[in-house]
């Protein structure tokens, strides 16, 4: 399968990545390699030929309530008192890149490389977090269904598929 993202590493330059969302900038320029270290999060990066970064994700295993789920979808997966997920916790695209399809491009990129790893560790949905009513409709476009909890979606790994 190919991505066009690829991990973290320490040739790619950071340090001036902005999004217009601090929280985000400080997580890529001085927060994502100690989650790269201790695993605590993949974070992938779409960077250009000099390695300037004009993208990122970042993709954590997780779970979710079994309750908090539409009943037709708990229909549909074991009877666990939660369910596992893959948490795509930050996507974010530089200023200078934004309106140009790369946030689509990496939330796909995302999308494959969430199912194809599900297909090793059991994963039933996607499931971000947005920051934003913004953010959240931006995740809507693409299919993501909002959970009760306030700026939380979900997609299920069986949607996921149907993307591709
Ligand atoms: C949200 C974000 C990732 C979108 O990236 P982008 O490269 O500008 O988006 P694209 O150019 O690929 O646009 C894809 C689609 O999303 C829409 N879109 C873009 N930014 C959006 C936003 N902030 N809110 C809602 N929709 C948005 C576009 O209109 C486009 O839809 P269209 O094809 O129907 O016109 C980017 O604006 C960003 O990094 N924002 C700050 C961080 C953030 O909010 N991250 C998401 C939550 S963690």
């Amino acid at each position: 399968m190919n991505f066009i993202t690829e991990l973290l590493h320490a040739d790619h330059k950071r340090s001036r990545f902005s999004c217009g969302e601090e929280s985000l900038d400080v997580f890529i320029q001085k927060l994502a390699s100690q989650h790269v270290k201790s695993r605590a999060a993949g974070v992938f990066i779409a960077a250009d030929a000099g390695g300037r970064v004009k993208g990122y994700y970042t993709l954590s295993a997780d779970s979710i309530p079994a309750e908090s789920v539409p009943e037709d979808f708990r229909k549909k997966v074991p009877r666990y008192e939660s369910l596992p997920t893959t948490l795509l916790g930050w996507l974010a695209i530089d200023l200078h890149d934004q309106g140009q399809g790369l946030g689509e491009l990496l939330l796909i990129d995302a999308l494959h490389r969430a199912y194809a790893i599900s297909e090793q560790v059991g994963s039933a949905a996607v499931i971000v977090d947005a920051l934003n009513s913004k953010a959240e409709a931006f995740y809507q476009q693409y299919g993501f269904i909002a959970l009760p909890d306030r700026g939380r979606l979900f997609l299920p790994m069986k949607s996921v598929k149907t993307l591709f």
